[in-house]
């Protein structure tokens, strides 16, 4: 157990900002600081961190907390973890209330594997640097290959001798339960006997984004003939391979940097461009890209480059993986590198300049990519144009976020043009492969509703009631609304004449809304008071709701106020007018949610630029709303 006084030690020190920046690339926004969520798919930003607050608020989904919480949450650290990581990074020495084996024993699976990896990456660069066996192994082998020491202390490499079990023996010396050493990779079972797995392996660690160790590679040392070429960590709490991009942790301030993210497929690729300076590159392993991944690399840029070796031979399969990344907006470029050369020994033959201008002379967009490849295989075979066609239709369907229309457009356009087919064809195809999926997406929406999937139900804005919102104008409302708002209106007056365009959601919300404007017009003095003591028991209880309990709510304006100027408001106007604003905008993403919706079911063009105009409306309202509650708000 940490003690208190290191508790306290650590959240003194606690810097909010440097810690989240850790993660999301935040940027300065007036006093607070704004981002996309981490948390949640989003498109425009609304992740705030307030330093003087020193918590973070999504106005999206809704998470917040502290720096310890936001620890917890994006790492899925523990509560120790979190505590144990800040005291790392503020050189804060730890002081445990007790430590023993038992202690070791209890601590969490993940905890103790990093502790593990930790353990055995110093074990295994000592083993590489230090012993005889290690330096005419394995530090030749690496030498040889043009790694210099500096490229290996820093991306950790090691050594795994070949006596069956050194490593395993200074684990167990070290007090590393069984379990665990099993569980992480290191060691095997050999008939009940715990025995090295990386035997006379070249050791390459692999680091999760904040620089823990989660897992690692082991090469074997030459050519592999019999053996496989790469063992890997197995599958365990923190070794969860669809989340791991090789290298991220080295690239990630590069990566944002340059705005662009290069992708290859092994460690010793990385590595070598590294080497060579060139540092916003990360690998996926060799397999094809998973959601997980392409968050992380969203998380720096929309950028992504992949690299592919000349020869391979998975480029199809590799490229199906990335009908997703167009799905996620990321704008996708792929390279291939000539001469049966990987992007290793091609740096190394050709040096870092011609490297980086082969790149940028030869990435070619994803789709126009796909087409040459597709096209070329095909040659004068019909049915396979043919499907050429289909599938190029296809992968432009995923194209289908309303802001990447115009994009998708001038693909379409190029695609008929390369392809030598009917441009309203190729768009007749792509709108049935849309209409298509959005019909199985409704299915799919639909089964899940039936089976009470909360979870879809609550991300989905269609389902999600405005309730702070309305809740929101509700209470300004009924707190001033009798009020001046100007020389020719009430604060009630105004809110009306705002809002008359918009609805509540909520049918008791819109009665009470609706019971203070009849008497209002009637000639009353409505409050919060008198509508205390409506014959109506529910409009009773929701004027108590609104009324008594608005703090979460209004709590909000003051983290977003904070960086606004206000000039010649009072509170209360400027209460309401930021009430109405959130309350239009949230109205406003669902008619775009609808809007897009209806986009993605509409078969007919025409009907589909009708949309997109809907769709440039409705951003022109968005955009002037965002603009007033982030700059000044005059009267
Ligand atoms: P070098 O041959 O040392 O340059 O490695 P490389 O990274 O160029 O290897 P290669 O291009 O053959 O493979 C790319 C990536 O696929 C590697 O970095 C590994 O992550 C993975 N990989 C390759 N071979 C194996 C294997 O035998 N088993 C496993 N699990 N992964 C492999
Ligand atoms: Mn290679």
């Amino acid at each position: 157990m940490i003690s208190p006084q290191t508790i306290e030690q650590i959240t003194n020190r606690i810097d909010i900002i440097d810690v989240v920046s850790e993660f999301v690339k935040l940027k300065k926004r007036g006093a607070n600081y704004l981002e996309l969520c981490p948390f949640h798919n989003e498109k425009t930003p609304s992740f705030t961190v307030s330093p003087s607050k020193e918590i973070y608020k999504c106005f999206g989904c809704g998470k917040s907390g502290n720096t310890i919480t936001f620890l917890m949450e994006h790492e899925k650290y523990s509560y120790a973890e979190a505590l144990k990581w800040l005291a790392q990074r503020y050189n804060i020495e730890i002081q445990e209330t007790e430590v023993s084996d038992e202690t070791r024993i209890v601590q969490q699976a993940a905890e103790s594997l990093h502790a593990v990896n930790n353990f055995a990456q110093k074990f295994f660069t000592e083993q590489l640097l230090h012993t005889e066996e290690g330096q005419s192994n394995a530090l030749t082998y690496l030498e040889e290959r043009g790694y210099n020491i500096t490229t290996i202390e820093k991306f950790q490499l090691g050594y795994n001798p070949q006596i069956k079990n050194v490593f395993a023996t200074a684990a167990i010396k070290q007090q590393f339960n069984h379990d665990i050493l099993l569980k992480s990779g290191l060691v095997v079972n050999r008939n009940d006997e715990l025995i090295d797995n990386y035997r006379g392996r070249i050791i390459f660690p692999i680091h999760n984004t904040t620089g823990k160790i989660i897992g690692f590679g082991a090469r074997i040392i030459g050519s592999a003939d019999k053996a496989p070429k790469y063992i890997n960590t197995p599958e365990n709490e923190i070794y969860i391979k669809s989340k791991i991009l090789y290298g991220a942790y080295f690239a990630r301030h590069a990566i944002d940097k340059s705005n662009e993210c290069l992708l290859v497929e092994g460690y010793t690729d990385v590595i070598s461009l590294h080497q060579a300076g060139i540092e916003n590159v990360v690998a996926s392993g060799g397999t094809s890209l998973t959601a997980d991944q392409l968050r992380i690399i969203k998380k720096y840029t929309n950028n992504l480059t992949i690299i592919y070796d000349g020869d391979a031979a998975g480029i199809k399969a590799a490229m199906r993986g990335l009908d997703m990344a167009l799905e996620e907006g990321l704008n996708v470029k792929l390279v291939l590198i000539p001469d049966k050369e990987d992007p290793d020994s091609y740096v190394k033959k050709v040096g870092t300049s011609s490297f980086k201008k082969f790149i940028d002379e030869n990435k070619k967009d994803f789709i126009l990519f796909q087409l040459e490849i597709l096209l070329k295989e095909a040659g004068n075979d019909i049915t396979k144009k043919s499907d050429a066609v289909n599938q190029i239709a296809e992968s432009l369907s995923r194209i289908n976020k309303a802001e990447d229309f115009t994009r998708r457009q001038a693909y379409t356009h190029e695609c008929a043009a390369i392809l030598k087919i009917d441009e309203d064809g190729l768009i007749n195809l792509v709108n049935k492969y849309i209409s298509e999926r959005a019909n199985k997406d409704d299915k799919q929406q639909h089964d899940k509703i039936e089976t009470n999937n909360t979870e879809t139900v609550k991300d989905n804005l269609f389902f999600h009631p405005d309730e702070a919102q309305e809740k929101n104008v509700l209470r300004v409302l009924l707190e001033y609304g009798v009020n001046k708002w100007n020389n020719k209106q009430t604060i009630a007056e105004h809110i009306f004449e705002e809002l008359q365009q918009f609805r509540f959601d909520d049918t008791d919300m819109e009665k009470l809304f609706e019971t203070y404007r009849k008497q209002y017009e009637e000639g009353l003095n409505p409050s919060a008071k008198t509508l205390l003591y409506h014959e109506d028991e529910k409009i009773r209880s929701l004027v108590v709701n609104v009324t008594l309990f608005p703090f979460e709510l209004s709590q909000r304006w003051d983290e977003v106020l904070e960086n606004i100027q206000v000039l010649n408001v009072d509170n209360s106007m400027r209460d309401v007018t930021m009430s109405l604003n959130y309350f239009k905008l949230r109205k406003i993403k669902k008619m775009f949610e609808q809007n897009q919706h209806d986009l993605q079911q509409s078969k007919n063009w025409n009907e589909m630029l009708q949309l997109m105009e809907i769709h440039k409306h409705l951003k022109g309202i968005e955009m002037e709303i965002t603009q007033q509650l982030g700059t000044v708000i005059m009267k």
